[in-house]
């Protein structure tokens, strides 16, 4: 299982330390959620951070666009050295555009799903994809309370995906802790992230990975 913590509840005063301790810490992808306060009512980061901590990590770079123009402003993104780049389907750039111009890029592309979005809305978009995000909140915030829908949804998006034939990470992103991790990898999750379960635990980084890694 791929555990990506989320940036967004990293200390920004000290950003590339927190990376360097993340990783330290045993995590496999840092997750960078950008957000524009127009898609989502909240107003994060461009590519810069990102960028700035580049050189203080080896790990995957995982960049989730919660932006209305993911389009607008990939190439920022990719300077600053993302691995895997994902918008959300309900942005206002067409999501194969998009997915076309990551893997042009040399990038591996991935789509977002938010809650009220049915899996069924990614069908046509499965050949394009190294990455599917299955939100379990409400993109915008860290923190919020997971949605036990998101269980079910994760399950028919592996059933998708394994009847496309095709080699897809299923990323569950939001609410995730040791309570309900092991229903979403046992429905087909293999990606992991998370923003307050790891980045707030009061044992650390690494007691936090490794639980979420072996919940009792
Ligand atoms: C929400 C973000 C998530 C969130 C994760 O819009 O995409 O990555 O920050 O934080 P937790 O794990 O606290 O829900
Ligand atoms: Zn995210």
């Amino acid at each position: 299982m791929i555990i990506a913590p989320s940036m967004l509840v990293a200390d920004f005063a000290r950003l590339g330390e927190d990376a360097k301790a993340l990783e330290d810490a045993g995590s496999d992808w840092l997750h960078w959620d950008v957000m524009d306060g127009h898609f989502v009512p909240n107003l994060t980061h461009g590519a810069l951070p990102m960028a700035a901590c580049r050189e203080y990590s080896s790990l995957v770079f995982n960049a989730h666009l919660m932006i209305s123009e993911p389009l607008r402003y990939l190439e920022g993104f990719i300077e600053g050295g993302a691995d895997i780049i994902a918008a959300h389907i309900e942005a206002e750039d067409d999501a194969r555009e998009f997915l076309e111009a990551v893997r042009d890029a040399g990038r591996r592309p991935g789509i977002a799903i938010s809650p009220d979005t049915p899996a069924e809305a990614l069908a046509e978009l499965l050949p394009l994809l190294d990455l599917v995000t299955v939100m379990g909140v409400h993109p915008g915030f860290a923190g919020q309370e997971f949605i036990e829908d998101t269980v079910g949804k994760v399950a028919e998006v592996r059933r998708m995906i394994v009847e496309s034939n095709r080699d897809v990470h299923i990323q569950v992103d939001g609410g995730v802790d040791t309570e309900n991790i092991t229903r979403l990898c046992a429905a087909g999750a293999d990606v992991i992230v998370s923003g307050s379960f790891v980045l707030q635990h009061p044992e650390g980084y690494a007691t936090a990975i490794r639980q979420l890694r072996a919940p009792e």
